[in-house]
């Protein structure tokens, strides 16, 4: 028997590539227009072509008012479930989308018009949400910035975006810790060069924080201002090619990239793949694990489920310590899960403390379907540590930022094709993956080349980088003609599964946060006794990756290098943000180098890593390699 027999993956998948424009055509069924498109595609627009050309949409109208006008009103839409403050919230769908019109109209007393930019810079509460929805409902178009990003990154962000409003909170909250989010949002305010006209502030119990007059604006006052007002807002009708919203992500330098994603590709695409590829029906209960800072969460905590009518769980808290390692199995059962989504260094960090899995024992989780990993390799150990104890299905699944939606996956709702551990499966509709060389020419099965996708990208993909096309074609599009570069290398089976092993370019993913190691190097560099530094991810048991800085300090600097190291650490920390969780700079007397200069990142990787390693044919000095394996003895 051929074991791909019981799944209609084949025929659905050929489908959509040989009649792309059918195939979405007919997905595009599951979404309420107020206009048709022109053209399902049109190959004439955009950098490689646009989606639902000329059709006219609301995301927010399909995420809410249509199902509150559909019989979900009393539904519950969302659950903020928070160990962190110990406090369960629910919404109703009705009770989202009153927030969300008050939200909306308060938005436009503040002058915030269609294709105007906000930006998010909020911890995972329910309020972060609504205002994304608000964005959603009036055209705006928003930019949520990761809690956990420095005020640098944060202006880097505001002078690129250039909003017009910013949304963010008065604190956020770690394990034993509290983020004072304010003084990060004010430093960046001053830091950057474009400043927004105002800031709604949620005070949140946990820690206030002081207001500046004539600019900040206290949420609950102006929510509750609104209500008694009784402000609404209706939605504002948006091109299916009008942006929805800004996502930035490391590139490789240390700009970021403003990822793009319209309206009407991502709300079908979206849909399609609640039930077809995560078997989700509307009215269960969907949970995705992830943070509103990442693609996963906007996609998956929010829009996804939201527009498929299902109810989603937002959950402010870890998979260990929070307060122990059964808290993911607690909220599955507590709120009837069906499916969870997470990254494998969650996995790792619960199997760590709970090796038997006591704890899972402990809940009932006989509503729990299926397991989806993604953000980072899902290493086998995990995912069949996973299997034994849950008893459930487990897939990886592989996406970025640039494409919104799965790559390569294991389609529930079509029928799922055996796991093969190590791989996400197989391109999901719209996506042909190619593996290649150097000279765009694929390479036979299970040889290792550069992933790439053929153009167009399916619905949902991103359309180009904010206000920077030619960076678009240029990081994208030129280096493989006719391709989306991925930048992950990897290779395919005899069976077309896909197996990604890694990234091409200095991307690095820390905890199944994508970190650019170039954008930390210039924050080393930036230390005045720095002479010269590499930094590169190392294998780390739970986090996957994490960074480590190799420095070479400048002629004639007499300090102790540990001290330099301190600075150097709390300078990454200051710049970037705790997420880069930088904990390992090392001081070197020098690096190795080829003949021609490069440093060799790849050869420290594996002597750090404790990978067999051969020495390169173009090594300058071959000595450097041992006195780097010297700095590292204790250390790693
Ligand atoms: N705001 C402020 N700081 C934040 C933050 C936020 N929203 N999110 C994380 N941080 C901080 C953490 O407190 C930590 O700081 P520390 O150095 O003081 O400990 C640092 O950033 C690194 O965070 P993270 O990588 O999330 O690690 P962690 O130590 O908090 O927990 C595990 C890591 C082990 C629990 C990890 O397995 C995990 O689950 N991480 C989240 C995975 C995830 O959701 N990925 C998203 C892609 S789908
Ligand atoms: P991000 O844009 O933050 O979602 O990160 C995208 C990158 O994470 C990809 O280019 C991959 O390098 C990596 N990644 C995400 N999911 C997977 C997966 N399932 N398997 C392998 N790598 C993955």
């Amino acid at each position: 028997m051929n074991i791909h027999d019981k799944s209609r993956y084949h025929e659905v998948h050929a489908r959509s590539l040989k009649d792309p424009e059918g195939f979405w055509a007919e997905a595009a069924r599951e979404i309420d227009w107020i206009e048709p498109a022109k053209k399902v595609f049109d190959p004439t627009s955009g950098a490689y072509g646009r989606w639902f050309a000329g059709a006219v949409v609301n995301t927010c109208y399909n995420a809410l008012d249509r199902h509150v006008a559909g019989g979900r009103a009393d539904q519950t839409a969302l659950i903020h479930d928070s160990p962190l403050t110990n406090s369960i919230s629910k919404f109703t769908y009705a009770e989202l989308l009153h927030e969300v019109k008050t939200l909306a109209a308060i938005m436009q007393d503040f002058g915030v018009t269609k294709g105007d930019r906000v930006i998010l810079y909020m911890p995972l509460v329910p309020e972060a949400v609504v205002a994304m929805l608000a964005c959603a409902r009036i055209g705006a178009v928003h930019s949520v910035v990761f809690g956990g990003f420095a005020a640098k990154e944060l202006a880097t962000r505001i002078d690129d975006a250039r909003p017009k409003l910013i949304f963010s909170a008065s604190c956020g909250i770690e394990p034993g810790r509290i983020v004072q989010y304010k003084p990060l949002l004010d430093e960046a305010i001053a830091l950057a060069s474009s400043k927004p006209s105002a800031c709604v502030i949620l005070q949140r119990p946990q820690h206030g924080c002081d207001l500046i007059a004539g600019r900040d604006h206290d949420w609950a006052t102006l929510r509750k201002d609104a209500i008694a007002a009784k402000k609404s807002a209706d939605c504002v009708p948006v091109l299916a090619t009008d942006p929805l919203y800004i996502l930035y992500t490391s590139g490789t330098t240390g700009v970021p990239k403003g990822v793009v994603r319209d309206n009407g590709g991502h709300l079908v695409a979206l849909k399609w793949s609640m039930f077809n590829l995560y078997g989700i029906k509307p009215g269960e209960v969907w949970w995705c694990g992830s943070d509103i800072g990442w693609v996963v969460g906007h996609s998956y905590i929010v829009y996804g489920p939201l527009i498929h009518g299902a109810t989603s769980i937002m959950y402010e808290g870890k998979p260990v310590g929070t307060p122990d390692a059964g808290a993911f199995w607690r909220v599955i059962s507590e709120h009837k899960a069906v499916a969870l989504f997470t990254a494998p260094t969650a996995f790792r960090a619960i199997r760590k403390e709970d090796p038997e899995g006591k704890f899972i024992r402990q809940y009932d989780l006989s509503k729990f379907r299926t397991l989806f990993l993604a953000g980072e390799r899902a290493d086998p150990p995990t995912v069949e540590w996973a299997e034994q104890q849950l008893k459930v299905p487990v897939i990886d699944h592989w996406w970025q930022t640039e494409t919104g939606w799965c790559i390569a996956g294991n389609p529930v709702g079509l029928g799922m094709l055996p796991v093969k551990h190590g791989s996400p499966t197989v391109p999901m509709p719209g996506y042909q993956v190619d593996v290649v060389d150097e000279s765009a020419k694929p390479v036979p099965a299970n040889t290792m080349g550069s992933i790439v996708i053929k153009l167009p990208m399916p619905p949902a993909c991103l359309p180009t980088l904010w206000q920077q096309e030619e960076r678009f074609k240029e990081a994208y599009l030129s280096e493989f003609p006719g391709y989306y570069k991925t930048s992950d290398a990897g290779y395919k089976d005899e069976d077309g599964y896909v197996w990604v092993m890694g990234r091409t370019d200095d991307i690095i993913n820390v905890a199944g946060h994508r970190l650019s190691t170039g954008g930390m190097e210039e924050i080393l560099a930036s230390h005045a006794d720095v002479a010269e530094c590499a930094v590169l991810g190392i294998k780390d048991a739970i986090k996957g990756e994490v960074p480590c800085g190799f420095l070479v300090l400048k002629a004639g600097v007499t300090r102790k290098p540990a001290d330099i190291e301190k600075e150097i650490i709390a300078l990454v920390r200051d710049k970037l943000g705790p997420v880069a969780a930088f904990k390992l700079a090392i001081t070197v007397g020098r690096l190795p180098k080829t003949r021609s200069g490069k440093i060799l990142r790849g050869t420290i990787k594996k002597i750090a890593d404790g990978d067999s390693w051969t020495m390169p044919a173009t090594i300058e000095d071959p000595k450097v390699l041992d006195e780097i394996g010297e700095a590292l003895k204790g250390r790693v």
